[in-house]
């Protein structure tokens, strides 16, 4: 059947209802802990911005541009995302500011050129690959939680693009190592918010303390090993002969460590959750997943998807797309005013702590037609011409937008491709879908599915 014979169906998934009101301070408190994303208030969803005390939550196209973009410089990244981050990523790409954040950002950029990107899409497809290769010994019908192996996919993905396989590394170790500091000390705490020293958040996560310290020690031995070793060409590769062209200054060990383990961090687990929400929503909307299907079929027939394919899945992407509207996998981003100022023509006062509340954003009722329904073709070419480019932040935006952007949206495609093809995934209705924040927004419990493997 052609693509557009198929029947469209539009299912509205789950999502997160909001309260009516601003919730009193107690529960708000506790909400911040145990799922941020319900103490936002209708209002955040329905009005330009919301503001409440030193706090404003900011979901106008016109102030975003502000505050990402044209007043960039009055917004920088805030001490509650210093907290956090910090500590394992130091001065890395993601947590630097101003001049020692541009260096390391014109430094990295050249690994991820649109063509460099596009030559990795074979080792994207084989760990898709690989992973159906398991499904199918374990037969149909098996249980498979999608997040981890979506997660298994993407990491292996990470380690074998930009870090020449990982050699030496203990994959499934590391795997774990990551799994405990995001479920610990990736996110906010009690100690973050009371302001508590910053051991205090240490001391009551020592899992993840732990975890923290595996994961610098593993990536201090890669590069100890790589210093010796003649270049490979791969980012490690680039980044240690990275030079400031102005200050002449290079990368020692402890920044090339920062900066690994930040791509490692910040490159694998937000397209795992991507590739999640994608699959997900795929098995609530068979119309949409045969649509999927037919478009791989006309495109790639029985090729082994490669990136000449990836480029014409149009289809496929805006699925992608879609899925990264309704579920972000970063559904939050935080700015501090650090000078009066004013953002979307509204006067900002310094300490004015920003939130971008990506997820209201992206199912905003002034924004979104059916703000909630799942629907791939609003990103046909017609309906994404009037769109406000500030509309739709599942990157960020303006010069802190996310550098792996093209790497994910490849990555994402060749993937969610790969495994349409060899197999269908059922959503086990007994499951409740919920997302929850933990810095990125996951299902919570998992997404559990059950295999149906195709010839
Ligand atoms: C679907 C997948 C991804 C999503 C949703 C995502 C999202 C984001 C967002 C929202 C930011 C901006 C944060 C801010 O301004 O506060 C960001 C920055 C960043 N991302 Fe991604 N990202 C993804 C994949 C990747 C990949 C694959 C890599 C690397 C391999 C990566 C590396 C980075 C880095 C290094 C930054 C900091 C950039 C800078 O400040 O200059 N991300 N990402």
């Amino acid at each position: 059947m052609a693509l557009d014979d198929i029947p469209r169906t539009r299912p509205t998934p789950p999502g997160v209802t909001p309260p009516a009101q601003p919730l009193p301070y107690f529960h708000a408190l506790w909400k911040l802990i145990d799922n941020p994303i319900e103490a936002w208030p209708k209002a955040v969803y329905e009005e330009p911005f919301f503001e409440r005390g030193r706090f404003l939550y900011a979901a106008d196209p016109a102030m975003l541009k502000d505050i990402l973009l044209d007043r960039m410089g009055a917004f920088p990244k805030d001490w509650m995302f210093d907290r956090v981050t910090k500590p394992a990523l130091g001065e890395g790409l993601l947590t630097a500011q101003g001049e020692h954040w541009r260096w390391q950002r014109r430094a990295a950029a050249p690994g991820f050129r649109p063509d460099n990107v596009a030559a990795m899409t074979p080792a994207m497809v084989a760990a898709a690959e690989a992973a159906l290769g398991r499904w199918r010994e374990m037969g149909e019908g098996a249980r498979l939680d999608i997040a981890t192996e979506m997660t298994a996919i993407t990491f292996e993905v990470i380690l074998d693009t930009m870090l020449s396989g990982g050699e030496g590394i203990d994959v499934p170790q590391a795997a774990r190592k990551i799994t405990d500091y995001l479920e610990t000390l990736g996110g906010i705490n009690v100690a973050d918010l009371l302001q508590w020293p910053t051991w205090t958040r240490v001391a009551m996560a020592p899992r993840g303390h732990r975890a923290m310290v595996y994961l610098k020690a593993m990536v201090d031995r890669m590069v100890a090993r790589r210093r010796n070793q003649p270049p490979r060409g791969d980012l490690v590769d680039l980044l240690m002969q990275a030079q400031d062209p102005e200050t002449g200054q290079r990368m020692d060990d402890a920044l090339l460590r920062d900066n690994l383990l930040t791509f490692i961090g910040a490159g694998h687990e937000t397209t795992a959750l991507a590739l999640t929400w994608a699959l997900y929503l795929l098995s609530v909307d068979p119309g949409t997943a045969e649509r999927v299907r037919a478009e791989i079929a006309a495109v790639a027939g029985d090729e082994t998807i490669g990136n000449g394919h990836v480029e014409r899945l149009a289809f496929t992407r805006q699925v992608v797309q879609e899925a990264m509207r309704l579920y972000p996998s970063l559904p939050l981003m935080s700015r501090m005013c650090a000078e009066d100022t004013e953002a979307g023509g509204h006067p900002v006062k310094a300490g004015t702590f920003v939130f971008i509340p990506i997820y209201a954003l992206h199912r905003h009722r002034r924004l979104w037609r059916d703000p909630d329904v799942f629907d791939p073709d609003r990103w046909g070419p017609e309906e994404s011409a009037g769109r406000h480019r500030f509309a739709y932040l599942p990157f960020g935006g303006g010069p802190r937008v996310c550098i792996g952007q093209t790497f994910a949206m490849i990555e994402a495609v060749a993937v969610l491709a790969t495994l349409v093809r060899g197999a269908r995934l059922d959503h086990d209705p007994g499951h409740r879908i919920r997302p929850v924040m933990r810095v990125s927004m996951r299902p919570q419990g998992g997404m559990p599915m059950t295999l149906r493997l195709r010839e």
